[in-house]
């Protein structure tokens, strides 16, 4: 990173802070009936690498329907918008990003890209290659948590507006609740008229959604499994981590796939950062992730909840995938 003044990245999620955080939702999450935890764990560097190689997958539709949706709109989009800073939560790679930030760039307004991420590894990557590729665009990154740390993301430059990008159906990784929180919040930290770019996966044939959270080659399984070896590094933990399958089902009722960890037998289980010892039954499941899909009317219900309105949407031919532009009110 050579540019002084035009990379900044700024660090809010740090070890200490990381730490803190992960110790609390273990101590939580394990102790819970059903055990669960929470998904963000997931993403340390390794975890964040085998995301890289999901969006690759042959089953893992969400990512290229994503970016077909991104290539036929964003030069509506980037005129539309005339933001001239686009902030994009949960940012990973930044791969598809880079569609918007060539349209903003043509339609000669992109000044400044502002990628958040919890995971400081990818977050550098993504910087790193984007300084490379794209030399006179400022670049702002911030490592931090979008469940948390909204409030300290940058402010529109004098004169200037903000587009906010929240894409690969992340969105759907958060329950009813926490998703109202944060889309209100997210609208919260904007000024009326700026914009939120929102990607949801949409509900269709479970034959298509549940493969795309259970490929064949067992990358998903993998990365599910991550999170373990991630207590074992941080927290000191012995889980064993191939005792543990990969479990992906529909749950119609909700709407959303779940991801679950299911211990193949008996076992103890030994956190020693948090002095607890936990005990799993054969069969027991741990619930990791959820990722809702919706219908369009849920997502104009919950986003003009949260103080947007919805302006344009793109859906895909097979009705997989929309995403949705939304101003603030
Ligand atoms: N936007 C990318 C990556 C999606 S995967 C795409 O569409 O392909 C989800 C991303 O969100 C990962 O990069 C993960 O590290 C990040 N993430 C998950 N929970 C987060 C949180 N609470 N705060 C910030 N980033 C988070
Ligand atoms: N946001 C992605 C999604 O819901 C994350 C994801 C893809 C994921 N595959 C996963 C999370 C498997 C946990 C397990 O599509």
């Amino acid at each position: 990173m050579s540019t002084p003044g035009l990379i900044q990245l700024d660090v809010h999620l740090t070890d200490a802070d990381a730490d803190a955080a992960l110790r609390a939702d273990v101590a939580r999450g394990l102790t819970a009936r059903p055990k669960e935890l929470p998904p963000k764990w997931f993403y340390d560097a390794r975890g964040s690498e085998l995301f890289e190689k999901i969006t690759e997958l042959p089953e893992y539709y969400p990512f290229r329907t994503e970016r077909a949706l991104l290539t036929d709109s964003v030069a509506d989009i980037a005129r539309s918008s005339g933001a001239d800073t686009v902030v994009e939560l949960g940012s990973g790679s930044s791969t598809k990003t880079r569609l918007l930030l060539d349209a903003f760039a043509a339609a000669g307004t992109l000044r400044r890209y502002v990628p958040q991420d919890v995971s400081e590894s990818a977050l550098r990557g993504a910087v790193d290659e984007l300084h490379r590729d794209y030399p006179s665009l400022a670049l702002h990154g911030v490592v931090g948590d979008f469940t948390r740390d909204l409030d300290r993301l940058p402010g529109a430059d004098p004169g200037g507006k903000r587009m906010i990008a929240f894409l690969g159906g992340t969105i759907g990784n958060l329950l009813p609740g926490p998703r109202h929180e944060f889309l209100t919040h997210v609208r919260g930290v904007l000024a009326p008229g700026e914009q939120l770019l929102l990607g949801t996966g949409l509900a269709t044939d479970p034959a298509v959604m549940v493969p795309a959270y259970d490929d064949a080659a067992g990358i998903t399984a993998e990365f599910n499994r991550n999170v373990l070896y991630v207590l074992n590094r941080e927290l000191g933990a012995n889980f064993e981590v191939d005792a543990f399958e990969h479990v992906a089902l529909w749950d119609a009722a909700n709407e959303w796939i779940e991801m679950r960890l299911r211990a193949s037998r008996d076992m103890h289980v030994r956190v020693r950062a948090l002095d607890l010892d936990v005990r799993f039954l054969a069969g027991e499941e741990m619930a990791t992730e959820i990722s809702a899909k919706f219908r369009t009317e849920v997502v104009d219900e919950f986003v003009t909840a949260a103080g947007f309105e919805p302006t344009r949407r793109w859906i895909d031919p097979d009705r997989r995938f929309a995403l949705s532009l939304l101003t603030a009110i």
